[in-house]
C-alpha cells in the first residue's frame, strides 16, 4: 500500500499548484503516493462555517476552534496513522524525519492558523508537531507541503535515479558541490578543468574538497 496523506487546512487551493507540478505530481500520477487536501470549514457546523474564535483570556488574534479539527481528523483516522501538527513552536524537521515520515502508511498534517490552535487539540489529537524553520509563516499550509516534499523523496521510484539521492547535501552530512554543464565556456566563466578530464578519482576528490571547504564556510556547525 502506498503511502496516503492527508493535510487539513482553511486554505486548500494553496497547494493546487504544488500538487500538480513537478516530481511531486508525477509521482502521486504513477500512484507511489496518494494525497488528499482537505478543507476543515467541511467540518464545521453553523451556516458561516466557523472555524475560529477569541482567545479566552484576551489577546489578539483568532485561535482554531476545537470542534471541526476534532470531528476531521476522527473522521479520517486510521489505525496507527500519524496526525501532525505544523507550527513553529514544534520539533525542528530533518532530513532523519523526513526518511522516517516517508516509511509510514498514513500520515494526517493540521494546518495551523493565526493565533493558533485550541491547546485541546494537540493535547488529544495530535501525535507529533513540527516546525520547518524559526520563522512565522501566515498558517502551515505551506510548511506541510515542505514536509511532503521532502518526504516524497524518500519514496521508492519518486525519484527517477536512486543515486540522486545519495550525492546531495544533508544526506552524507556536507554541503553540496557545484554542478555545470553545457557549454564549457560561457561568457568567458569556463568549467572547472577536472571535470572535463575524464579523470573520475580526481572528480570524485574535487567535489569532496568543494563540499568540505562550503560546509566550513556556510554551516561549521555540520562539521562538528
Ligand atoms: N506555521 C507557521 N509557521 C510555521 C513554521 N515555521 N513551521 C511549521 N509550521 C508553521
Amino acid at each position: 500500500m502506498p503511502l496516503h496523506i492527508d493535510v487539513l487546512t482553511l486554505f486548500p487551493r494553496m497547494l493546487d499548484g504544488f500538487l500538480a507540478e513537478s516530481i511531486l505530481g508525477k509521482g502521486i500520477g504513477r500512484g507511489l503516493l496518494g494525497v488528499n487536501v482537505r478543507d476543515l470549514r467541511d467540518w464545521t457546523a453553523d451556516r458561516h462555517h466557523t472555524a475560529d474564535d477569541r482567545p479566552f483570556g484576551g489577546g489578539a488574534g483568532m485561535v482554531l476552534k476545537p470542534e471541526p479539527v476534532f470531528a476531521a481528523i476522527e473522521q479520517l483516522q486510521t489505525p496507527g496513522c500519524r496526525r501532525i501538527y505544523l507550527t513553529p513552536d514544534g520539533t525542528p524537521f530533518s532530513e532523519p524525519l523526513a526518511r522516517e515520515l516517508a516509511g509510514q502508511s498514513h500520515l494526517i498534517f493540521l494546518s495551523g492558523h493565526y493565533e493558533g490552535i485550541d491547546q485541546r487539540i494537540r493535547d488529544r489529537v495530535i501525535d507529533q508537531e513540527i516546525s520547518i524553520g524559526d520563522y512565522v509563516l501566515t498558517n502551515g499550509t505551506l510548511a506541510a507541503a515542505v514536509v511532503i516534499d521532502a518526504l516524497a523523496r524518500f519514496i521508492p521510484g519518486v525519484l527517477g535515479e536512486e543515486k540522486s539521492l545519495t550525492h546531495e547535501s544533508f544526506t552524507g552530512k556536507l554541503l553540496d558541490f557545484p554542478h555545470y554543464t553545457r557549454p564549457a565556456e560561457f561568457r568567458g566563466m569556463s568549467v572547472p578543468a577536472v571535470l572535463l578530464s575524464g579523470h573520475h578519482g580526481d572528480i570524485e576528490a574535487w567535489r569532496r574538497a568543494q563540499s568540505e571547504e562550503k560546509t566550513r564556510q556556510v554551516r561549521p556547525d555540520l562539521l562538528k
